[in-house]
């Protein structure tokens, strides 16, 4: 039996790896450790054996639980992070304590039993791209964090290389593209979009809506963090992404549409402070070296289930779309 701690195992991409974990490796059991801030939600493991998956509610900066739950584990995989943009913008002090003193705490424990670390990070370290710009992001390109929350993920990937270089902690560092899927908070771009339709709201794009993200379904970044954590060498950072470069303007258009509305009826409002330009991922090194490919690579129908997942599953964001949207209404976004 392999024993594999999740951080921050019950937030969108954290839950859909761990039930990527049980159906794919059997003989694995995951223990998920999670502080359940407004992001997390333990609906997300729902249905999973008992047997298989324990949750232990805590925080990944208790030095003394995470020693003690470290002490037993065979690998760390560290999801858990203070993960969006807007409100850092807002609050940044979650973001220093969660993604920076969280991984530092995580990273101490590791290294005094001699366990394998692999460090969940984003491509938002990479800062932004202009929108002519040929090249994409590689392993090689210069750190340019803009935001609270890009800058304290940056940090803990420089934490991490140190711990490897100083300590020889056996960890590996993955940065992947913007994520969608089922589960996803509704702060975030597309689930607001889509709650926002569905509840008689017009969707909310910021400024000129040019901006593009490198879209990817969450079930292929999972399917990439296990190949990197079974397979990746030890010290190496690798990027994650599908090829799904799509300015924000054309996602909400193609959100209304699927959802049979008027494509054009939607509204702009004040931009992102800061607001990165473009992201775009170039995954060579992962897909040559570890032969990983991604699987969900036609968006439109990728967006269609996900709207579908939406519409079905009132009863895990209704409770929370008030507030989020007082939130938005209060910085005119
Ligand atoms: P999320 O906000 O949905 O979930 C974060 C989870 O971490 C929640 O369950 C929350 O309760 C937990 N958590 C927060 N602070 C904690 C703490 N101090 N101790 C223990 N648990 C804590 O985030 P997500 O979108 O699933 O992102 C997960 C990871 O993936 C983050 O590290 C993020 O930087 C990274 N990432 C996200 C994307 C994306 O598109 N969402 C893309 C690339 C990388
Ligand atoms: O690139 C990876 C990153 O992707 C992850 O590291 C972050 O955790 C994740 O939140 C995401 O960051 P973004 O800032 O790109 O995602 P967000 O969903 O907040 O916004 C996506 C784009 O949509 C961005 O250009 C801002 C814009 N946007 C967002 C919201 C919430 C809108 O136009 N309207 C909105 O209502």
């Amino acid at each position: 039996m392999v024993e594999v701690i999740v951080t921050g195992g019950a937030g969108f991409i954290g839950s859909n790896f761990v039930h990527h974990v049980v159906a794919e490796r059997p003989q694995w059991h995951v223990t998920v450790l999670d502080k359940l801030t407004y992001a997390g939600n333990l609906q997300n493991l729902s249905g999973l054996p008992e047997d298989r998956v324990a949750f232990v509610h805590g925080d990944i900066a208790d030095a003394d639980l995470v020693d003690s739950l470290v002490a037993k584990a065979d690998a760390v995989v560290h999801y858990a992070a203070e993960s969006h943009n807007d409100n850092s913008l807002q609050n940044p002090r979650p973001f220093i304590d969660t993604n920076l003193i969280g991984t530092y705490t995580l990273l101490e424990a590791v290294r005094r039993h001699g366990v394998r670390f692999h460090h969940i990070s984003t491509d938002e370290v990479y800062g932004d791209l202009e929108l002519d710009d040929p090249n994409r992001f590689t392993e090689h390109t210069a750190y340019n964090p803009s935001s609270p929350y890009s800058s304290t993920k940056a940090g803990s990937d420089l934490l991490v290389r140190a711990w490897i270089r100083s300590f020889g902690v056996q960890a590996t560092i993955s940065n992947c593209s913007n994520n969608y899927g089922p589960y996803q908070h509704i702060e975030k771009f597309i689930p607001r979009q889509i709650t926002n339709v569905l509840s008689g709201i017009r969707p909310k794009l910021y400024g000129t809506g040019l901006n593009v993200r490198d879209w990817i379904h969450t079930n292929d970044h999972s399917s990439a963090v296990l190949t990197v954590l079974e397979e990746g060498r030890i010290g190496e950072t690798y990027l994650i992404g599908a090829n799904g470069e799509k300015n924000n303007k054309t996602v909400i258009e193609l959100i209304l549409e699927l959802m049979g509305k008027n494509p054009h009826d939607f509204d702009h409002v004040n931009d992102r402070p800061g607001h990165d330009m473009r992201y775009a991922i170039d995954s060579t090194k992962l897909r040559t070296e570890l032969g990983w490919q991604p699987t969900f690579t036609d968006f439109r129908s990728g967006l269609a289930d996900t709207i579908d997942w939406y519409s079905t599953h009132r009863e895990w964001w209704q409770a929370q779309k008030d507030e989020v949207e007082e939130r938005y209404a209060r910085v005119g976004q």
